[in-house]
Order: structure tokens, then sequence, then C-alpha cells
């Protein structure tokens, strides 16, 4: 029999106290430091938001460029990385093959054991810099492309893009990616940052929490998700097969992905934004079939079971329009959210107490085993 205390899931369950975001599902709001994220998004590239999640205050401009140097000086895949990385199957998922890279560059990493706030930050900066690389050449390499070396006179996100595709593309398109990437870039105590937390609080290291962390983002219930719209996009096909796909998933008791949260429970602070990115590349890509199935396949979620999208439905189709395969559509939130739980990593060390909570036993009841016969 299951006790009344316990929260399933750990919803509702206040765990400790942060700095570093504040959710707020009554006001629909998300603030990033005290920043509303929409404000970032429409101002910041993404080196200023990282600075503010680690740091807690934008930076100066000596600071920002102090950060866009050390992500430059950093942005190449490392030789055993590569490696690595190699080594794999193409038919490895991406996010096994970023798991993979980020515990091989803990693995390199000297400093890896000192847990100083400075050391810590210099691993923070050196995985926000190297995970564009593995991301990038992952896709490429599933293509039988070479590898695009990094090019440092471009900012993180058209970098990132142009070690993608070998060019870099329109302004909008760049545009609509460094709005997602700040969108992802940090959300409380989701389950990944959670995490991360977790891992940390043992006083482990900060790759160890990281691998853990995309571990968590990896299913579909958290990050996962953003690829799995892209596949229920597939299998709908067009706009007017929405509405009977949606009664025959639901029939099936499927949950609808990019549908639903856990803590918003009347529509994602981050929806508006990411969706107007969308509409843009939706103008520039000319695809207004996928525009169609998106707002059909919304209209018929909400008119049926009054659940509003969440981040992953549009930045899904927006992350297919921009020529990410599926698969690698939640490495880019791997790459985002990074800073997030690096952030988080650094506040739990602050302030750690192992995080170690109870069980209700519901198992048999003591008992003990035959004795022995006697012969
Ligand atoms: N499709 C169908 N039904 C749903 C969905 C959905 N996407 N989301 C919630 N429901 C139903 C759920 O079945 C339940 O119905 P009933 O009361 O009849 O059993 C009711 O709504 C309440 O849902 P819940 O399961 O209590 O909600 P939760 O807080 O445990 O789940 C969630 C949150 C995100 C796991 C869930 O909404 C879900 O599975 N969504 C689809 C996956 C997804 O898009 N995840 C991304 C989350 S946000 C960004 C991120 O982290 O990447």
């Amino acid at each position: 029999q299951a006790d009344p205390e316990i929260r399933k899931g750990l919803a509702g369950v206040v765990v400790d106290t942060t700095a570093i975001s504040k959710v707020n599902p009554e006001t629909n709001s998300l603030l990033y430091r005290g920043y509303p994220v929409q404000e970032l998004a429409a101002r910041c590239s993404f080196e200023e938001v990282a600075h503010l999640l680690w740091h807690g205050e934008l930076p100066t401009a000596a600071e920002l460029a102090d950060l866009e140097r050390a992500e430059r000086a950093q942005r190449a895949l490392a030789p055993n990385v590569r490696a690595v990385v190699d080594a794999l199957p193409t038919t490895a998922h991406p996010m096994d093959v970023v798991r993979t890279a980020v515990s091989v560059i803990g693995a390199d990493d000297p400093t890896t054991a000192d847990a100083s706030r400075a050391a810590n930050l210099a691993k923070a900066v050196r995985l926000f810099a190297q995970l564009p690389a593995v991301v990038a050449y992952d896709q490429r390499r599933r293509h039988g492309q070479e590898l695009v070396a990094p090019r440092d006179d471009l900012d993180y996100a058209a970098n990132f893009l142009w070690m993608t595709f070998g060019e870099v593309p329109d302004a909008v398109v760049v545009d609509a990616f460094r709005v997602s990437l700040i969108l992802y870039a940090e959300h409380s105590f989701n389950a990944s940052t959670f995490t991360a937390r977790v891992i940390t609080s043992t006083l482990s290291d900060l790759y160890s929490a990281v691998v853990g962390a995309i571990g968590a983002l990896k299913g579909p219930l958290h990050g996962g998700a953003n690829e799995a719209v892209m596949h229920v996009f597939d299998e709908i096909g067009s706009a007017d097969e929405a509405e009977a796909w949606l009664e025959r998933a639901l029939a099936e008791k499927r949950k609808i992905m990019g549908f639903g949260h856990r803590v918003y429970k009347n529509g994602d602070s981050r929806v508006p934004t990411m969706k107007a990115a969308l509409d843009k590349l939706v103008a520039h890509y000319d695809r207004p079939d996928l525009a169609a199935l998106y707002d059909a396949l919304e209209r018929a979620m909400v008119a049926r079971k009054n659940i509003q999208p969440n981040l992953d439905y549009p930045s899904g189709p927006a992350y297919h329009l921009m020529g990410f395969d599926t698969a690698t559509f939640t490495p880019l939130f791997v790459a985002s959210r990074v800073t997030g739980w690096t952030a988080h990593v650094m506040e739990q060390l602050e302030a750690n107490a192992l995080i170690r909570p109870l069980s209700a036993y519901v198992g048999p009841a003591e008992r003990h085993m035959e004795e022995p016969a006697t012969a």
C-alpha cells in the first residue's frame, strides 16, 4: 500500500533553493538570474547568457571578450575525442555519442578532480566550447562528410552552424538558432539538472554530473521530446490528417510528444518566443505545409485535451528546417543546457548536502531461509 506522504515523481516537492532561474507558472514566466528569458532572447548572444548563468550578472564588455576568447580557443575537436567518436558506429544514437564524448573530455582533463569554483568554471567553458564540435562532427560523419574546422571570426551560434553545414546560413536562421539555445539553457530543477545535482552532491566531479544529466535528458519525457515531435510530424504527414491521427494516438493511450509540462499547466512560457522564430524559418524556407501541420495538431490537442505545447514542439520543426538530422535535436539541447547544468553543479557545491531521500518499503515482511536439511 503506497504511503500517502509519497509524492510520486517528487511532484510539487521543493528540494532546495536556487538563485539561477525562477519558473513561475502563475504568470507564465521564466527568469534567468532575474531577467525574463524573452528579454534575453531578444537582446543577448548565447555567450552573454552563459556568462549570466555562471556568474549571476550579464558580462561587462571585457568579461564577454574573455569568455569569447576562451570559447574560441577551445572550439576545435580534441584528437582523443575525435578518435573515440570515430570508433563508434554511425548508427549509434547521437545522444550516446555526445554522452561518451563528455566522458572522454573528463578523462583527458588533468583538473577533473579539482572541485574549486575556478577549476569548475574552466571545465564548464571547456564543455561549452567543445560540444558544438562533437555534435556537428557526429552529424557530418553520418552523412560521410569531412570534419569542418571552427572559424574564430564567428560567434558561438554561427560557428556551430558553420561546423555542421560547412556554410553560414542566412541571418534569420542563425538568429532562430541563437534564440533556441537561449531558451533551452536553463529551467530550474528539471530531471536532468536534478540528476546533475544528485551526482554533484556525492562530491563526484563536474564531468560525471554532465554525463548523468545527458542520460536523463535523452528520455522522450524530457529532452528527447524534440526529436520525438519530428517523428510525430513524419507519422502524421499533413495537416488534414492531424485530427484523425490524434484520435487514434489518444485511443492507444499514447503521450503526445511536445505537449504538456510538469510545472506549466497553462502553457510553457518559452513557446511564444520559439514559435515566432519558427514562423520566420517557415517564411524563409517557404514551408507553409509544415506550419499548417503544426497548427492543426496544436488546435486538435488543445480542443481534445486542453494540453498546451511545450518548448520542444516549436523547436523540433525549427531544427528540422535548419537542416539538422532529427536524431541531432536532443544533442543541440545538451549543448545549450550544459550552461545551466554546470551553473547548478557550482551552486550545489556552494552549500552541499548529500541528496539521499527515503523510500517506503512494500516488499515481503522479514522472513528467513529454511534450515538446510541435516543427514
Ligand atoms: N499527451 C497525452 N496526454 C497527456 C500529455 C501528453 N503529452 N501530457 C499530459 N497528459 C495527460 C496525462 O495522461 C494525464 O491524464 P490523466 O489524468 O487522464 O491520467 C494528465 O494529462 C496529467 O498529466 P501528468 O502525467 O500528471 O503530467 P506530468 O506532470 O507527470 O507529465 C510530462 C509531464 C511532460 C511528462 C507529460 O506532459 C508528457 O509526457 N509530455 C510528452 C513528452 C514531452 O513533450 N516532454 C517534454 C517536456 S518539456 C521540455 C523538456 O523537458 O524537454
